[in-house]
Formats: C-alpha cells, sequence, structure tokens
C-alpha cells in the first residue's frame, strides 16, 4: 500500500477534488506533531466560500477520514494533518524495500520518453578541470536518476573538439611538438604549445597567418591537417576517458562540435529559406527582440559558422535522431544567454523541439585553504583534486583501522580510499543547490560525521558490520515476516522508516527539477536518522528475539536505500572499513 496515495484518496474523497490534484498538493510536514501527511486548504477557500482555518477543522470531523492504517487525523490551522499508523507504516515501507533491494525507488514514469542529458563536454587539448567536473558528476548522476525512473537515456558528450585554435595547434605542432612527450601527457604537451604559439604570434604575424590557413585546410578537409587534429582529438579522449572510467562514467556519443559543422550549412539554409537571417555589421543574425534577448549570430562576417550555429544543428540532428522528449544541457551558468538565444532561434524558426530543451546550470568552485602541490596556475584540475582526496581519506582510514586492530589489507584499505575519496569529492558536488557555488575544504568534506559522503559510507559500512555479526549468531533480516515489521514502531524506527519512505518522492522531484541534491538529501537524512536510532537503541542487544529481528530488517533496509541513493549520486559504497 502507498500511504501517500491512500491519503490523497481520502482527501479527494472528502472534497471532491481530482485525485491527482491532492496529490500535488499533500505535504510531508517539516515537524513530527504535524503528522506524517498535511494536505493545505487554501485552495478550497474559493469554492467552499470559508476559511481555511475552519474547512480544515470542519474536514477533520468526516466519518469517511477513519482508517485501521490511519491513527489519527487534526486540524492544524490551514492544514489536515494525518498521522498514519506507525506499525502498518513500517511494515509496508520496510517490507518494499526488502523486496526490492537495490531497486527501491525505481518506477516506470519515464516509460516510452526519450531523455538526451548533454555533460561533461570537454574541449580538446585543455585541461579537464574543476568546473568540467561539475558538469560530469552533475549529468552523470541525473542520467542515473532519470534511469531510476524508466526513461530511455542518451548520454552525450559535445566535445569542443573544433574551431580556429585547432588551427594554431597544428602549426605549433609542426614547429615545436614533441612526440613523446604528446604519448606520455598529451593535455600537458599540448597545452605547453598552444601557450608558446600565443607568445610568438605577439612577434611573429607569420604564425597567425599559418594557422589560419591550416584551419582552412582542416575545414576542407586536407589529409594531414585531419589526421593530426585527429590525433589531438584521440590522445586528449584517452585522457578524459581515464577520468571517466574512475568515477565509473560513461556515454552513448561523443559527437563534438566537429560533427554539428558539418551540418551548419544546412542550418543557414533552413533559417534563410524562412527568411529570419538579417545582416547585421557584416553578419548574418536572427533577431530575437521578442524574446528578450540579442540576436544570434550565424554567419560571422567572413561567411564562417560559431558555436551557436552548431548548437542549433545539434539540435536538429538530436531531434531527427533521437526524438526526445527532453533535451538538457548540463553547462555553467555563464552560458545561460547562449542557450536562451539557440533555443529562441529554432522556436523562431517553428521547431516544436525548442521547448524540450532546457539548459541546466550550476555555479562556481571555489577552494577554501587548499594547495595543489602538482601544478601552478589558477586552474585545479580534477586529477588533482582526486587524488589529494584520496590520498587524505587513506591516511584517515589507515589511522582509524590501526587504531580498532582491524584485519583489513593494505590493498583493501586503498580500494576503500578511493572510493570514499571519490565519493567526497562528487558529494560537495551534489549537496546543494546546483546554482549554488560550491566551496571545497578538506575539513568539511572529509568529516566522518557531518554532511559528507564519508558519514554516509561508514553509516554503510557499519550498518553491514551489524548484518555480519548478526548472522553469525543466527539473526537473519529476512526471517522478518511482515508481521513482525510492526514492531518498528519506537520513536527512532518511525523517524527512520519515514525517513526510508521519503526517497522514492525525492528521486522523482530531483528528476522534475534536474536536482540531483534532492536524493543527496534524503540519503543523507536517511543516515542520520537511522545513526539516532542506533545510538539509541540497542539492536543486537536485549532478548526480545522478534524485536531484534525486526530491527535487523530495518538496518537491511537502510543499506539497500544508502546504496540506492548513493548509487544515483555516482557515489560507490563499501562492505567495511
Ligand atoms: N565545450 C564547452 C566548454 O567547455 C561546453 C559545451 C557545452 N555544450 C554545448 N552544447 N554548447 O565550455
Amino acid at each position: 500500500m502507498d500511504f501517500r496515495c491512500a491519503v490523497a484518496e481520502k482527501v479527494s474523497e472528502i472534497t471532491g477534488l481530482e485525485l491527482e490534484q491532492v496529490n500535488r498538493l499533500l505535504e510531508i510536514p517539516p515537524q513530527e506533531d504535524m503528522g506524517d501527511f498535511a494536505f493545505p486548504c487554501f485552495m478550497l477557500a474559493k469554492t467552499m466560500h470559508k476559511a481555511p482555518n475552519m474547512i480544515a477543522s470542519e474536514l477533520s470531523g468526516s466519518e469517511k477520514l477513519s482508517a485501521s492504517w490511519l491513527s489519527k487525523v487534526e486540524a492544524k490551522g490551514p492544514y489536515l494533518n494525518f498521522f498514519v499508523d506507525r506499525g502498518a507504516f513500517s511494515k509496508e515501507i520496510v517490507s518494499d524495500i526488502l523486496s526490492k533491494g537495490t531497486e527501491y525507488g525505481k518506477s516506470d514514469e519515464g516509460a516510452g520518453k526519450t531523455v538526451i542529458v548533454e555533460f561533461s563536454s570537454p574541449n580538446i587539448a585543455k585541461p579537464f578541470h574543476v568546473g568540467h567536473a561539475f558538469t560530469t558528476i552533475l549529468g552523470h548522476s541525473l542520467s542515473r536518476i532519470y534511469e531510476k525512473l524508466g526513461y530511455n537515456v542518451v548520454r552525450m558528450n559535445h566535445l569542443g573538439d573544433y574551431g580556429t585554435q585547432f588551427g594554431k595547434l597544428i602549426t605549433a605542432y609542426r614547429l615545436w611538438g614533441d612526440e613523446e612527450a604528446l604519448e606520455k601527457d598529451p593535455i600537458t604537451e599540448l597545452l605547453r604549445i598552444y601557450v608558446k604559439f600565443h607568445e610568438e604570434e605577439k612577434n611573429d604575424p607569420e604564425l597567425t597567418t599559418s594557422a589560419r590557413e591550416n584551419f582552412k585546410r582542416l575545414e576542407d578537409g586536407c589529409e594531414e591537417e585531419v589526421s593530426l587534429w585527429q590525433k589531438f582529438r584521440d590522445m586528449s579522449l584517452i585522457v578524459f576517458e581515464q577520468l571517466y572510467k574512475r568515477m565509473g562514467v560513461t556515454f552513448d556519443n561523443y559527437n563534438g562540435e566537429s560533427y554539428y559543422a558539418k551540418m551548419a550549412d544546412q542550418v543557414v539554409s533552413m533559417l534563410k529559406e524562412k527568411n529570419l537571417l538579417v545582416e547585421s555589421d557584416g553578419a548574418q543574425v536572427v533577431d530575437l527582440e521578442e524574446f528578450g534577448v540579442p540576436p544570434c549570430i550565424i554567419l560571422k562576417s567572413d561567411g564562417t559558422t560559431i558555436y551557436g550555429t552548431r548548437d542549433i544543428a545539434a539540435i536538429l540532428y538530436r531531434d531527427e535522431n533521437y526524438h526526445f522528449d527532453k533535451n538538457i544541457y548540463v553547462v555553467g551558468i555563464p552560458q545561460a544567454l547562449h542557450f536562451k538565444q539557440v533555443f529562441s532561434t529554432l522556436k523562431k524558426a517553428g521547431y516544436e523541439c525548442a521547448d524540450k530543451c532546457e539548459h541546466v546550470g550550476f555555479g562556481l568552485v571555489k577552494f577554501q585553504n587548499m594547495k595543489f602541490s602538482t601544478r601552478d596556475g589558477n586552474i585545479v584540475l580534477l586529477e588533482e583534486l582526486l587524488d589529494e582526496s584520496v590520498a587524505k581519506t587513506y591516511e584517515l582510514i589507515k589511522a582509524n583501522a590501526e587504531a580498532r586492530n582491524s584485519d583489513l589489507s593494505d590493498e583493501e584499505l586503498r580500494d576503500i580510499a578511493e572510493k570514499v575519496g571519490l565519493g567526497a569529492v562528487i558529494y560537495t558536488y551534489v549537496k546543494a543547490g546546483r546554482e549554488r557555488d560550491i566551496v571545497f575544504s578538506w575539513d568539511t568534506m572529509l568529516d566522518f560525521e557531518g554532511d559528507t559522503a564519508p558519514y554516509l559510507i561508514y553509516t554503510y559500512a557499519r550498518t553491514r558490520s551489524i548484518l555480519r555479526k548478526a548472522a553469525d549468531q543466527g539473526f537473519l533480516p529476512e526471517k522478518a515476516g511482515s508481521d513482525l515489521l510492526t514492531k518498528l514502531d519506537g520513536d527512532e524506527e518511525f523517524a527512520c522508516v519515514k525517513a526510508l519512505g521519503d526517497l522514492p518522492e525525492a528521486i522523482r522531484k530531483a528528476a522534475s527539477s534536474n536536482e540531483p541534491f534532492m536524493v543527496s538529501r534524503a540519503v543523507s537524512g536517511i543516515a542520520r536518522a537511522f545513526n539516532r536510532f542506533y545510538n539509541n537503541c540497542s539492536i543486537l542487544g536485549g532478548d526480545d528475539n522478534e524485536k531484534k529481528t525486526a530491527r535487523l530488517a530495518l538496518c537491511e533496509a537502510v543499506c539497500d536505500a544508502i546504496e540506492a541513493g548513493t548509487y544515483l549520486l555516482g557515489i560507490s559504497v563499501v562492505e567495511q572499513m
């Protein structure tokens, strides 16, 4: 039984409102004494010609509200508060989780619908910095969240693999390129010659000419230039893919800007045909005054296309090949205007798919008292951030293992540190609304008692160890028949069950708002509620074996929910630590 639906049905019955509408309005109250679900009566005031407070109080007396699973219904101000029967609720939620395991929260509401998630999209030959990590982590998480809800998800990496900079790189490589260095550390080598090009260019205008010619040859498909470009692209991708693999990130395709550049002509002729191109300072643009944004440049004065033209081509390509229901772009807030221009251009050209495109922006990444040893300059590479986090985690868990005389081998400790260290970084990116800036600080992110991945993973590992210990004593959670689960009605137990019950809704909300933090908040709520229970009640103590078994079932459910939730964020749990 779904309690939320059951409450909604009751409300719909006594108010005559549509079930769907009630379901949308139903809230989870912020405080325990306000019950488990609350229905706000404001919107009934108009039709019932009464104050919401009065309506709530009248409705609370309705006989139709009695049910075995409802312990009471109370009016509080304009709200109708529902208190469910704890035992019945616990039995429902915990047995649901135990039967589904880590599939808990899965649904098929997205079945038959396609969502394109475009994320990561780094630039070839450029370092993969912490800003690209933001899109990578958010996009990876959103992809998993949509998948959990049954959507067909297409993960796209719109590589920055096109543009005049490749003409410069070709010129620079021919002059100063070091093949061996390129093999060893491609991005560093490409960056080195790129920087050198800009320095030398100041005194040598021929370099500029050569770069322009090389770019033209590349565009025209000349073999040598294309093969150099291909080499830069392939080698950069090897580096990016190492990072993706480390984080468990995958893509369905890497069609970058170069792929869509070939289709830019079609965009130009389509816009011409529709009479949407106007001249402005020699360039061809689409006027977007009616959308309240500056014109979208399609062709520069020298007749070449730009970034935006390629984005328009990409949307048309995606629409034709994927028939998407949603096409989301996980790209930093500074590009908000760019996307508005691109989407508005398509809208003006009459494409319905324009309304299905959405820019999912995010804030900036900052660091507090953190120094990175390997490189200088202002940019922090994701790899450095991950390595440092893993190294610091390793020291922490190693010290802890020694203090406890644990028998974990060094190899095991390193494996745990890799997962927890990565988790700590990932969690920092997804723990708050994506538009907020992020501030990294070791103390905060590696705090095993804070709102962190180490805290979640530790809670999971410790709970697993309780379950192992219990199994050794012959107590198994699966022996908790569903009637035993009604024993989970103490304050702490019930709070924990309620936190568990919030996860599916949080997943749905995370998808509808493209905010993974909804999931991280729900998972952290489960861990917090569980730890309160753990600290106040002895799970394996006492001699009420039935209670013990029921509590172990709760432990098992908490593990499943934490594992399922952290997976959606891109974080892995460990069995012991
Ligand atoms: N490569 C770009 C950058 O690093 C991001 C690409 C965003 N995606 C897009 N379809 N324009 O800034």
